[in-house]
């Protein structure tokens, strides 16, 4: 080895020394006293569909506050009310301070944020709000998609598809796939069909396909009982409260020959419809509206975190934009919101 090469290898290990020594404690407050080291915070993630590309993403955005700010996070799949409760006392006895949840039921709400008071933890919620006797339980923080506008947007988009394939009214008709309990949904899905009456298309050819569960399979059922029921409709337009609702709808048409010049969905999220939008032959699934569920992954554990670290106390409602992403541009969209801060 040259003698320079020498040289800045030895300059670089003292550097690395001494950047390693300054990053610990001093010892009087840990050998000591260990009880003087400050411990770190942590935090819990708590989501619905743990399976869900969705949810997976919002994992990914709180992973990164994590690193960033330096606090451990507890990410948990809660299905239902059973695992919720019993995850809150986990995450007391694993000494978190709080947790950001997306409730597998709303209603759980009033018991959730009595048990997580009962254990001193605080609560921030994302996408889906707590109800409490029938009421929206406004005084938890919450930060979720702007709905009704996302939903207006997937509506217009649609119209305007329509509109280019040269479709008529007459053949033409809407699956609104509905899931209308949850309060997000259903504003989104109003205001999808809000704005497709807006366009002008007519009221009595939307038709509401209730689903009875929150994923694809549930539905591709909705959406087939609404088919059998209409088989005079040759064109369709598929509405839902995410890229799942549209999915399911969109196998159920396939199912019964319809393609992607027969029939054109737009989804809502962005995230569950990557490998849709990769198919090399088009389907019916023509775009979505894409939220960043890596952003509110991060904002939410973010502001958790301050809350936690400083009581700077979160804001009330905090509210997500969509873009609208497609086939011939969905790559690039998402670069995009990589590169923002
Ligand atoms: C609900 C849906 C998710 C996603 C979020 C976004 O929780 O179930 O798929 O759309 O809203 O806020």
């Amino acid at each position: 080895m040259n003698l320079p090469r020498f040289l800045s290898l030895g300059l670089s290990c003292a550097m690395l020394f001494t950047a390693a020594c300054s990053k610990q404690p001093a010892p009087a407050s840990t050998a000591a006293n260990p009880a003087a080291a400050p411990a770190k915070i942590k935090l819990g993630f708590l989501v619905k569909q743990p399976e869900e590309p969705w949810f997976q993403d919002e994992w990914k955005g709180a992973e990164k506050a994590a690193t960033q700010y330096g606090f451990d996070l507890i990410k948990q799949g809660v299905q239902d009310g059973e695992k919720v409760m019993g995850m809150i006392d986990n995450l007391a006895v694993a000494g978190a301070q709080g947790f950001v949840i997306c409730t597998p039921d709303v209603r759980l709400g009033p018991a959730l944020m009595a048990r997580a008071k009962q254990r001193g933890l605080k609560v921030v919620t994302v996408d889906d709000q707590f109800i409490s006797d029938g009421k929206l339980m406004l005084e938890v923080p919450y930060l979720g998609m702007s709905a009704s506008r996302i939903g207006g947007q997937q509506g217009q988009t649609l119209f305007s598809e329509a509109k280019k394939r040269g479709w008529r009214t007459e053949d033409t008709a809407v699956c609104a796939v509905t899931f209308e309990e949850l309060d997000t949904a259903r504003e989104r899905t109003d205001g999808s069909i809000a704005a497709l009456q807006a366009a002008g298309f007519p009221a009595d050819r939307i038709f509401k396909a209730a689903k009875k569960t929150t994923d694809i399979p549930g539905s591709f059922d909705a959406a087939n009982i609404l088919l059998t029921q209409h088989p005079e409709v040759k064109r369709w337009l598929i509405l839902g409260m995410n890229d799942s609702a549209v999915l399911g709808a969109v196998r159920a048409m396939e199912s019964r020959g319809f393609t992607a010049d027969t029939a054109v969905g737009i989804g809502i999220n962005g995230t569950d419809c990557l490998d849709e939008l990769r198919k090399a032959k088009p389907t019916p699934f023509s775009g979505s509206m894409r939220v960043s569920a890596i952003g509110e992954g991060y904002r939410t554990a973010e502001m958790l975190f301050k809350w936690v670290k400083d009581g700077t106390q979160p804001a009330l409602d905090t509210r997500t934009e969509g873009t609208l992403m497609t086939r011939e541009n969905f790559e690039q969209v998402i670069k995009q919101e990589s590169s923002q801060p």
